[in-house]
């Protein structure tokens, strides 16, 4: 790919601005966790698996700046690191994933000069990236199969490269079977209010010229009833343990259009979406953002000052619209609560 989205380099993490993409490609150094921390919540990182692997170098780099004479100190104010990265966005679970994982490790290395366990953080984290890629890209390896030669496939959000360590999940399967010599055209819903359709999967399967079409959200249900669409691929925030998917706003509506259509509609997601402590979908934290990302575009108002607004930033699509879970470790299909365990 032609582009990194995430990547640790000179002891500073460098992230690829996704507010300002398509029109600008711009990279930004982060070198303390505090602005790690809002780059999530501005949206310069995002998609569930690349927040997570931000968040661990977010906790790398707030090891690397404490100051403490003591073990006990040190690993007090690593705590207090981890909260503020976790307080970034409630909904996809990779986030808390992977500080748990990062707090797992400094345990392990507890004991040790803090600057190896700073080391022990740094490459921990750097690994979490660097499985992400292999993960997305098993990922697509287990779905491409699902994808027929000459397939229009229905996309909501940005689920690919810019969503990840790189490659992506529901743009993974789609690549894999790309690159395994199938004819595959997307659809690109614009997903309003952050437009990550218009503004980023196009972007990226431009970029690799997979053609890309872009519609409007409204207009899935028709080129569904003209029959144009095969299949519908999207990635996921977090599932739930009986198969209920959160995912970006909208893609419940989908989920809906595509049952009464006949069309099979996939969620792709690594193991680390799992919340399997949660028995069903309506026990997921929904994220409200601001609403201003309604009342706006760019900063222009498109509604009238003062207005009510809602902003859920998630919905959960319940399970019995799903028609296969693919992860890097397989299909799950039927009986999820079953399936997902087995995982
Ligand atoms: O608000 P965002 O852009 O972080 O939402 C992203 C999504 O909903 C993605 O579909 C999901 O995180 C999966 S990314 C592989």
């Amino acid at each position: 790919m032609s582009f990194r989205t995430i990547e640790w380099r000179d002891n500073a993490v460098i992230m690829l601005d996704q507010t300002r993409l398509p029109v600008e490609e711009r990279y930004t150094s982060y070198s303390d966790y505090r602005s790690v921390a809002e780059a999530i919540k501005g949206m310069v990182v995002r998609g569930a698996p690349a927040i997570g692997v931000a968040a661990a170098m977010g906790v790398a780099l707030g090891a690397r700046g404490i100051i403490a004479d003591t073990q006990e100190s040190f690993f007090q104010q690593l705590e207090n690191v981890c909260d503020v990265l976790a307080r970034t966005r409630p909904t996809a679970v990779n986030l808390f994933w992977a500080i748990e994982r990062m707090k797992r490790r400094a345990g392990e290395l507890k004991g040790q000069p803090l600057d190896a366990i700073c080391a022990g953080l740094q490459a921990e984290a750097i690994a979490i990236e660097q499985e992400d890629l292999a993960i997305c890209k098993a990922i697509g390896r287990n779905g491409a199969a699902l994808i027929p030669q000459g397939a229009t496939v229905l996309t909501h959000c940005n689920a690919g490269g810019l969503a990840t360590a790189g490659y992506g999940t529901a743009l993974g399967v789609i690549r894999a079977a790309h690159e395994a010599g199938k004819q595959v055209r997307v659809v690109a819903d614009e997903t309003r209010p952050w437009l990550q359709g218009a503004r980023l999967t196009t972007w990226e399967l431009m970029k690799d010229a997979i053609p890309v079409t872009l519609i409007t959200d409204n207009m899935a249900g028709f080129f569904m009833a003209q029959g144009e669409i095969t299949c519908c691929v999207v990635g996921a925030d977090r599932i739930a343990a009986n198969g209920d998917t959160a995912n970006k706003i909208g893609t419940y509506g989908v989920a809906v259009l595509a049952k009464e259509h006949g069309i099979p509609f996939y969620v792709a997601a690594p193991c680390s979406t799992l919340d399997l402590t949660l028995d069903t979908g309506s026990q997921i934290p929904i994220e409200e953002r601001p609403s201003t990302e309604v009342t706006h575009i760019r900063g222009q108002a498109i509604a009238p000052e003062g207005v009510q607004v809602r902003n859920p930033a998630f919905d959960v699509t319940p399970a019995r619209y799903i028609t296969a879970i693919i992860t890097e470790r397989g299909l799950v299909q039927g009986n999820y609560r079953q399936g997902l365990a087995a995982l």
